[in-house]
């Protein structure tokens, strides 16, 4: 068999199409705040257009899809060839790919109406929150479970960095947004005042850490 046969390619094609979709869309939105910066009209006097609603929608964009899809894309390509087998589920794959465009796409609806629970890069509500968690399992699964599968004795570098990243990445979003229900679109921190300032920047600081650096570490490695 050859490599396209042998290796799930079709995962890794799809989220490299979207980083680069949704890295057009993030920056252009970066491009438009950036602008109201300068000229204030530019928000048209439209709730949903206005910089504070518009400045998450970024951030989340280029982090979480751009940056997401980046490292989904190269840790699903790296983990297969360097353990020289195949993902260990298609179905977990194409889970892990429309699940995480599913929370995207919730997230461009929401952040620009005002449905935020008002912590920075974990702006998101609880039905999304919940819909991440599972996702990110997911992908956790599909991971470790090509790793237990890999045809070499070692585990390569880039795949300590990479599991590295799922695992924290997976702590850090499950304690942060511990939060209670009030409405479908509202919710509130479990955490009291100060407690709370303390668990969202152990998550802000350790997200750009991990997310950010262990990940992309395992990209360059
Ligand atoms: C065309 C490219 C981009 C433009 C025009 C742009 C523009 C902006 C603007 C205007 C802000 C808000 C600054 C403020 O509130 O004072 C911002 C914040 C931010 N952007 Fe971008 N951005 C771009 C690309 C990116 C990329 C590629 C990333 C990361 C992958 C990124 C990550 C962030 C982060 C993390 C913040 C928040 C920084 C902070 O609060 O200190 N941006 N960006």
């Amino acid at each position: 068999m050859d490599a396209q046969t042998t290796y799930n390619y079709k995962v890794v094609r799809q989220f490299t199409i979207m980083t680069v979709v949704w890295g057009i869309v993030g920056m252009a939105v970066g491009v438009l705040i950036a602008a109201q910066l300068v000229w204030p009209a530019l928000n048209f006097d439209l709730p949903f257009l206005t910089y504070s609603r518009l400045r998450p929608l970024h951030t989340n964009a280029v982090i979480f899809a751009f940056g997401g899809c980046a490292l989904f894309a190269t840790s699903l390509y790296v983990v297969q060839r360097t353990c020289q087998t195949r993902l260990f589920s298609d179905g977990l794959a194409a889970f892990v790919f429309w699940g995480w465009q599913l929370i995207i796409v919730l997230a461009a609806l929401t952040l620009p109406f005002g449905i935020t629970s008002g912590k920075e890069y974990a702006e998101l509500e609880w039905p999304i929150d919940i819909l991440i968690a599972v996702v990110w399992i997911a992908y956790a699964i599909l991971f470790f479970g090509t790793i237990m599968k890999r045809r070499t004795p070692h585990i390569y570098v880039a795949n300590w960095f990479y599991g590295a990243f799922i695992l924290t990445v997976a702590l850090l979003h499950v304690v942060n947004s511990a939060e209670l229900p009030v409405s479908l679109t509202k919710s509130y921190s479990v955490y009291p005042g100060a407690i709370d300032a303390m668990v969202q920047w152990w998550y802000g600081h350790n997200a750009v850490g991990f997310f950010l650096t262990a990940g992309f570490l395992g990209m360059m490695y």
